[in-house]
């Protein structure tokens, strides 16, 4: 088996809070990350492709399609918006890394047909990030 990575940067913001608490609740969970106009990350995204090289090619998968698939299905929604008020796929949903992550791997998985994704990677800072593999 052979990994294959693509990785990708963007600017987003969010704001934590969970609708269903109290806002003592919510700060005391999120602290700063509640502030009501939320903040902004400058996101890494990394995707890994698993599979076997196609002899024709030489590649597991052609990585100009993959950096295609990543940019109109992810780049495109989330590059410069809200992950609380402008990014479809995160509607109703708590914007932590965790649950970015899992909305990014619902959007690429049933669109790499070369090789399997096999995980997304998404760095929130340089030192913390959510490496989700589905299920
Ligand atoms: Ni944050």
């Amino acid at each position: 088996m052979v990994y294959v990575t693509r990785r990708e940067v963007f600017s987003a913001s969010h704001r934590l809070t969970n609708q269903e608490l109290s806002d003592d609740e919510n700060i005391e969970i999120y602290d700063k990350c509640n502030n009501p106009y939320g903040h902004g990350h400058n996101y890494t995204l990394e995707v890994v492709v698993a599979g076997n090289i196609n002899p024709k090619t030489g590649y597991v998968i052609d990585l100009k399609k993959l950096k295609k698939i990543i940019k109109s299905k992810v780049i495109s929604k989330v590059d410069h918006h809200h992950f609380n008020f402008d990014v479809d796929f995160m509607k109703g949903i708590i914007p932590t890394t965790e649950n970015i992550a899992i909305g990014i791997w619902k959007l690429l998985v049933n669109e790499i047909t070369e090789g399997k994704l096999y995980s997304v990677k998404l760095f929130e800072t340089e030192n913390n990030y959510i490496e989700y593999k589905g299920e």
